[in-house]
């Protein structure tokens, strides 16, 4: 991983100011950790399970991946985490039968972290539903105001009718979700789908044309072609043409653009000292490029993970000449409302209908250019209790009560704050500030 400041001068007449553009690299690792108890699964995999999966952790270790789903993570979770060093990694759900088998190691915190049960499962061709299985999500925080939505799925085992009509809901119930919870938001999706395209009745091409995401082995290794014939590969793979059923899909977003570099079966470096497997799966390692958007930005969140996710991203990456005309805030106790007028008449506004209005109108050449946040404790959960704006012109608009726990954004020199995400429900629970030029 590396992150790179990089000062692009525009000396057009038309923006004639410093833009300050942020890059950087990731890479990102899916591996199925065949980690069933022995009795249930030998996964013919040679060797002692514990001992595989301490050697799995210090692989892990090694290499230094930047984000990691595991799938199959049950009984040797603790044997994995013994030997990795990753500074931040999900807590296990359980062994077998309590877990989902899903964990995530990585180099970056996240926020907003969710498990998801499996709506259908099928027993006709393996145990499908002797655990929970399903989906994890995460709000990534690659670098300062850049995120990446990450999920993690294991979905339903098997080719019998009951496993593709259980697959197919599984993959769908993921589509769904993002849909819901990453409006705007780069994504990443990738563990173990227990799909290839030859199972058309799986509908693996869901997250291409429902969500617009890319599969990162369909684009680098095959050109963007759907295989109509099945290539089994050997493990370890000596290749990458050949597919397997553990996928990574992502898209960037107007907020940060992503590429995906290259794409590769990393069993090779997932080996036992004399040469045999560790898992019965190919891992697969993507590596990526990041860069922040032209156009739109974003700050950090505040507040706390409740409410439902709202953001004005797609609604103002469809626009040009943003700035916002005026600022109006609803509060009292706590902040009830966020809500802005665009120069074009666009009104954004999220939250509820309680609390006091409070509003400001900026000059024409006047920006929203920075503002406080304060956050609280309500109902043992975290909200935004307070708001205030302060513009280019030195004007201010604050609205609910000020806490002890507060911080402050700040639009990039010559950029200006134009809309907003976060959750909310009937007061505001997380809150960002997108970022436009002014
Ligand atoms: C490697 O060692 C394991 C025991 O850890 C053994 O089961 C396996 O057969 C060995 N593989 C080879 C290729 O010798
Ligand atoms: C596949 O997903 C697309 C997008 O949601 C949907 O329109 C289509 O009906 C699905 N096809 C099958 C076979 O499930
Ligand atoms: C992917 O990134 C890793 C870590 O930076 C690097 O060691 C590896 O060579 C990269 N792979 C390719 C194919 O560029």
């Amino acid at each position: 991983m590396k992150s790179s400041a990089v000062n692009v001068v525009l000396s057009t007449a038309l923006v004639g100011k410093s833009l300050a553009a942020t890059s950087g690299d990731f890479n990102a690792l899916a591996m199925n950790v065949a980690g069933l108890p022995a009795i249930f699964n030998g996964n013919e995999v040679p060797g002692d399970k514990a001992t595989n999966a301490r050697t799995i952790g210090s692989k892990f270790a090694e290499y230094g991946y930047d984000i990691i789903h595991v799938q199959e993570d049950f009984n040797y979770h603790a044997n994995i985490y013994e030997t990795d060093n990753h500074k931040y990694r999900t807590a296990t759900s359980g062994g077998v039968p309590f877990g989902s088998g899903l964990n995530t190691l990585a180099n970056f915190d996240w926020i907003d972290y969710t498990r998801v049960k499996w709506d259908t499962c099928s027993d006709a061709s393996s145990n499908d539903c002797l655990t929970p299985k399903g989906f994890t999500f995460m709000r990534l925080k690659v670098d300062d105001g850049v995120y990446v939505d990450c999920y993690n799925l294991h979905t339903d085992a098997g080719t019998e009718d009951g496993d593709e009509t259980a697959r197919n809901s599984n993959l769908a119930q993921v589509a769904n979700y993002i849909d819901i919870w990453s409006t705007g938001n780069a994504v990443l999706v990738f563990g173990d789908t227990n799909s290839r395209y030859t199972r058309t009745a799986d509908n693996i091409t869901i997250y291409s044309s429902q969500n617009g995401l890319t599969d990162a082995w369909l684009q680098l290794v095959r050109n963007g072609v759907v295989p109509t014939e099945e290539t089994l590969c050997d493990n370890p793979s000596a290749t990458s043409y050949c597919e397997t059923v553990d996928k990574l899909f992502y898209r960037g977003s107007a907020l940060v653009n992503l590429q995906a570099t290259s794409f590769e079966y990393a069993s090779p470096k997932f080996l036992q000292s004399n040469g045999s497997i560790l898992s019965d799966h190919n891992p697969i390692l993507v590596n990526f490029t990041w860069s922040s958007g032209s156009s739109l930005r974003q700050s950090n969140f505040f507040g706390g993970p409740h409410g439902t996710w709202f953001s004005d991203v797609t609604t103002l990456g469809a626009k040009t000449g943003r700035k916002a005309a005026t600022l109006s805030f609803s509060g009292a106790n706590r902040l009830d409302s966020v809500g802005l007028t665009l120069s074009d008449g666009t009104a954004l506004k999220h939250g509820g209908t309680g609390g006091t209005a409070a509003t400001l109108t900026l000059g024409s050449t006047e920006y929203w250019t920075s503002a406080q946040l304060c956050q609280g404790q309500k109902d043992s959960q975290t909200r935004i209790f307070y708001i205030k704006a302060t513009t280019s012109a030195g004007k201010t608009l604050e609205s609910g009560t000020s806490t002890s726990d507060c911080t402050t954004f700040t639009a990039p020199t010559g950029w200006q704050i134009v809309g907003y995400l976060g959750q909310d429900g009937d007061e505001i629970d997380q809150l960002a500030f997108v970022y436009a030029p002014q």
